[in-house]
């Protein structure tokens, strides 16, 4: 068995773990219930769960939960594409696809740096374009994520399935957020929590 699948490996197994550890947790049917929205449901779960008892039903509060989750996850990718980059782990057409991957990536960092500062001003008054807008920014940094992928869509290797999967995973949490988001422009500004207390 190769490192990498080894890894795959391990990570998988320490999801599981932690999944089927985290359904036993009191407060757990929150996160539960919050993530039937997204389609990547055991994702969210997983990568949600430590939320559950401050966001409880809060559309707003899961919705920031979901977009900062994942801008660290999107940040630690960009880390990794940038010392793969940076070391010539990937020798020409590869190389170039990866250099267009940390250019993406950083676009898509603004657009959820973006998304999460305007879920952090949310008002009552102005909550219909600030939401329309967020979507807007989450719709594009699954865009940019999107054309990493496409860059590598015809390439094999090792370290190319390594890389599809990692950028995969940060589709998925990507994805996620946006239902987040979208279920709360729904919900509307009603349901708003107090940015004061938030
Ligand atoms: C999630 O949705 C499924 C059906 O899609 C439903 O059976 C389940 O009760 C829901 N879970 C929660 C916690 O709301
Ligand atoms: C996938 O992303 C989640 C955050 O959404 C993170 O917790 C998890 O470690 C990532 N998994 C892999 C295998 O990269
Ligand atoms: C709105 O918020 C209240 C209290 O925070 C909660 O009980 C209710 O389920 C929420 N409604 C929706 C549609 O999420």
């Amino acid at each position: 068995m190769t490192s990498v699948n080894a890894f795959s490996l391990i990570m998988v197994l320490v999801c599981v773990t932690q999944l089927v550890h985290s359904t036993s947790q009191d407060g757990d049917d929150y996160v539960r219930e919050a993530c039937n929205v997204t389609q990547y449901r055991d994702l969210c779960i997983h990568s949600l769960a430590s939320f559950s008892n401050s966001a409880k039903r809060s559309p707003h509060r899961w919705a920031r939960a979901a977009v900062s989750v994942t801008l660290s996850e999107a940040k630690r990718v960009t880390e990794y594409l940038t010392k793969m980059s940076k070391s010539g782990g990937m020798m020409g057409r590869e190389g170039m696809a990866l250099l267009d991957c940390v250019q993406c990536f950083e676009d898509t960092i603004d657009n959820l740096h973006d998304s999460l500062g305007e879920l952090r001003r949310l008002v009552t008054e102005t909550f219909d374009t600030q939401v329309n807008d967020v979507e807007t920014w989450m719709s594009a940094a699954l865009t940019d994520e999107e054309t990493c992928l496409d860059g590598f869509s015809e390439r094999k290797g090792r370290r190319v399935k390594a890389l599809r999967n990692r950028v995969l995973n940060v589709t998925y949490a990507t994805s996620n957020a946006l239902a987040f988001v979208t279920n709360l422009a729904m919900i509307g500004a009603g349901n708003l929590t107090n940015p004061l207390r938030a």
